[in-house]
C-alpha cells in the first residue's frame, strides 16, 4: 500500500480519469459551513491538502476569500484547476507532498479537510496529524469531514470512526465538532463525520 504515498499513483489516476472519489462539486456540508463565516473570515489564511480539483477552494474564491492555499501533489488536478480559475493567484497553488510543507514558511488560520485524510496511508495518521498541528496557528481549526465508515484495508480511501479519531487526534486538537454528518452529498450520506477541532 505504499504507492498511495507516492504522487504518481495519484497522478496517473487523473490521467486515466479514474478519479471516483471527485463529486464535481462543492461537498453540501463544506459549502454550508463557508456560507456561514463572517466576512472577517475572508482574510484568514485557509490550507486545503490534498486538494485534487479542489471545489472547495474554487468556492472559497468565488466567495471572496483571498488568503486560500491548494497543495496537492499530483500536477493534473492543479492544472485543471488553474484552468478553471485563471485569476486565482499562482503563488497559493502549491505543487507539493503535504507531508514536506515546511511550518516556517506556511503557516494558516484554518485547514479543510475533504477526502485527503483517507487517502493516506493509514499508517501516516499519527503524521498527518502532527503536520497539520505544525501547520496551524496558535489556536488554528481543522474543519471538515471524516469517513465515518470501514472500507478495508486494502486501498484508498481507507475509513475509521469517531472513536479511533478522536484517539488519534485529541493528542493536538480539541475536539470541538466531530458528529454524524446530517447533510452530506447524497451519495455520502450516513457516511460522513463533521469535524471541527482546534489545536490545543
Ligand atoms: C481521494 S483524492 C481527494 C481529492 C479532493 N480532496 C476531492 O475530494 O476531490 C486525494 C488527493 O490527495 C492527494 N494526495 C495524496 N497524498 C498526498 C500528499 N502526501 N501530499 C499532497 N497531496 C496528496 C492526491 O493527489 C489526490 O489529489
Amino acid at each position: 500500500m505504499k504507492n498511495v504515498n507516492q504522487t504518481k499513483f495519484w497522478q496517473q489516476r487523473y490521467e486515466n480519469d479514474s478519479i471516483q472519489w471527485d463529486m464535481g462539486e462543492v461537498s453540501p456540508p463544506l459549502k454550508r459551513y463557508i456560507d456561514q463565516l463572517p466576512e472577517s473570515a475572508k482574510d484568514q489564511a485557509i490550507l486545503v491538502a490534498g486538494a485534487g480539483n479542489a471545489y472547495e477552494v474554487g468556492y472559497l474564491h468565488e466567495q471572496g476569500f483571498n488568503n486560500v492555499t491548494l497543495v496537492d501533489f499530483a500536477a493534473a488536478p492543479i492544472a485543471n484547476f488553474a484552468k478553471r480559475y485563471a485569476n486565482f493567484p499562482k503563488d497559493q497553488l502549491i505543487c507539493a507532498d503535504f507531508f514536506e510543507l515546511s511550518a516556517e514558511q506556511y503557516r494558516f488560520d484554518w485547514a479543510l479537510e475533504q477526502t485527503f485524510f483517507c487517502a493516506i496511508n493509514p499508517e501516516r495518521r499519527d503524521e498527518y496529524v502532527e503536520q497539520m498541528a505544525r501547520l496551524l496557528k496558535p489556536k488554528g481549526k481543522l474543519v471538515g469531514l471524516l469517513f465515518d465508515k470501514d472500507f478495508g484495508n486494502n486501498h484508498p480511501p481507507f475509513g475509521g470512526n469517531s472513536e479511533t479519531y478522536q484517539q488519534r487526534f485529541q493528542s493536538h486538537f480539541n475536539i470541538e465538532i466531530m458528529q454524524p454528518c446530517y447533510n452530506s452529498h447524497p451519495a455520502r450520506l450516513g457516511s460522513e463525520l463533521f469535524i471541527k477541532l482546534q489545536l490545543q
